[in-house]
């Protein structure tokens, strides 16, 4: 089957020479939940910018990065960006229209669909994240979280396949992050979701991979890995509270828990990275 997402081998220097990426590979098959985890700095965003082609400035011919089998290059990345929708660390950086409405709908309104549909798309997006009512304020007098529920609406309203989020749970309260969960779980999209917010990775995620320095440090089952205290230390993260009572059977641990998605070889892969 062909992969959502797949990253061979990605590297990126940012323009002041920083080394973001060193060597990234990874694949998510079509469905998948997987958590993106690392410490400050470890790289996440600047891998999930890659993926609708945000990042590099100028796509090769030749990219490390394919969306449901399309390369993402310079010609291809409208086609990517129907396919992904990506929620930004910073929701000032995903946030230009003067209204609620007008941002919510940008989306939809790229897809070129008419007016009638776009405005249920918008009203029914902003049920789903709690902001019926918002719909002529203006995004940037808003507060965290509710700017990053506009972000997350506009994201749903246009219905991509794949679903890239990017610490979505930072500046919800704890209703708001409840009700993301179960947003979430609804969806039916491939997913991708960087977060410090381990618990909320524990409960989405059947899968995690680690990234340190640019690198891929280990992928596999997100409890399994999560355990692992000394790779959590090791990599500036710790055992979440949500597992301190967990003590895995060592078959449970054995096996991935990737939707039934995983390989044989990304069994072998995740055993080989966490030693
Ligand atoms: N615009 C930029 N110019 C230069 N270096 C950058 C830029 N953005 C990020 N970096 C650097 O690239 C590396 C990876 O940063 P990135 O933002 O991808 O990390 P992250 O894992 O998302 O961190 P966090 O958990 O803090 O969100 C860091 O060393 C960072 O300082
Ligand atoms: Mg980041």
């Amino acid at each position: 089957m062909t992969p959502a997402i797949e990253v061979r081998g990605l590297r990126y220097r940012y323009p002041d020479g920083t080394e973001a990426l060193r060597e990234v590979t990874l694949s998510l098959a079509p469905g998948e939940c997987v958590g993106l985890l690392g410490a400050n700095g470890s790289g996440k965003s600047t891998l999930l910018l890659h993926l609708n082609g945000i990042l590099p400035e100028r796509a090769g011919a030749e990219s490390a990065v394919r969306i449901n089998g399309l390369p993402v290059t310079a010609g291809n990345v409208e086609a990517v960006r129907r396919q992904v929708g990506v929620l930004f660390q910073d929701p000032d950086d995903q946030l230009f229209c003067g209204t609620v409405a007008d941002d919510v709908a940008f989306g939809p309104q790229q897809l070129g669909l008419a007016a009638a549909v776009v405005d249920e798309r918008v009203r029914s997006a902003l049920a789903r994240v709690g902001l019926t009512g918002y719909e002529r304020r203006t995004p940037h007098h808003l507060s965290q979280g509710e700017k990053r529920r506009v972000c997350l609406a506009g994201v749903l309203a246009y219905e991509p396949s794949i679903l890239v989020l990017d610490e979505p749970t930072s500046g919800l309260d704890p209703r708001g992050r409840r009700e993301f969960k179960k947003l979430l779980r609804e969806v039916a999209a491939t997913k991708l979701i960087a977060s410090h917010d381990l618990e909320l990775v524990v409960e989405l995620c059947p899968r995690s991979i680690l990234l340190d320095g640019g690198r891929v440090v280990a992928d596999g089952p997100t409890v399994a890995l999560l355990s692992n205290e000394e790779l959590m230390l090791a990599h500036g993260l710790e055992r979440p509270h949500i597992l301190q009572h967990l003590h895995p059977h060592p078959s449970y641990a054995l096996k991935p828990r990737t939707n039934g998605t995983a390989s044989r070889e990304a069994e072998a892969d995740f055993f080989r990275r966490i030693g």
